[in-house]
């Protein structure tokens, strides 16, 4: 199969529920909903993964950083559960990553699950991200986080 990246605009109903059936199959109830996917499409920047057919298979959310010039937020990625584990991941971040420098982007920050083994191995390992905090109740009571950071070459 051949699998290609792209940025994704603002798109059609059809569209928005494929992209949103990824980020659902991958965090339940914790899903970005339509209410930030759309926005994210608008004012931030997504990044897809599509197969031959032009349907995603994989998304990646980045907001710019206000408070910091030059920083990008990755807010979520998720592969479709059938791809994971086949580089799709690493190299749709790799894409986003490279287009983004485009728009000034020099550093990317996200948070992961210090219990999340896939996606710390993907940001460790794979892309060579370091843990710059490690922050209790992040999201909540319960709900510790790695922030971790990665300076773009
Ligand atoms: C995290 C995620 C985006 C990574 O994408 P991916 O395409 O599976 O990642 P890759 O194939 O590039 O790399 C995965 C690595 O983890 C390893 N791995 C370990 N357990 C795995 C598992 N259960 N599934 C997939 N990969 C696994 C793979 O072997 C691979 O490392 P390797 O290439 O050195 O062998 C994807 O797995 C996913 O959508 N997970 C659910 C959502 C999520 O947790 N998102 C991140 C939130 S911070």
């Amino acid at each position: 199969m051949t699998i290609s990246f792209k940025p994704l605009e603002h798109t059609s109903s059809e569209r928005l529920e494929q992209i949103m059936g990824i980020e659902k199959q991958a965090f339940g109830k914790g899903a970005l909903s339509e209410y930030v996917i759309v926005p994210m499409l608008r004012y931030g920047k997504v990044y897809a993964a599509v197969d031959e057919d032009d349907d995603p298979i994989a998304c990646a959310y980045f907001m710019r950083d206000i408070n910091e010039i030059g920083n990008a937020y990755l807010m979520s990625v998720a592969v479709l559960p059938v791809f994971r584990g086949k580089d799709v991941g690493t190299e749709l971040l790799k894409y986003a990553f490279t287009h983004l420098k485009r728009f000034g982007i020099t550093s990317i920050r996200l948070t992961v699950d210090p219990a999340n083994f896939t996606a710390l191995s993907v940001y460790r390992e794979k892309l060579g991200f370091a843990v710059v905090e490690n922050s209790k109740d992040e999201y909540g009571e319960g709900e510790d986080r790695l922030v971790m950071e990665l300076a773009l070459k």
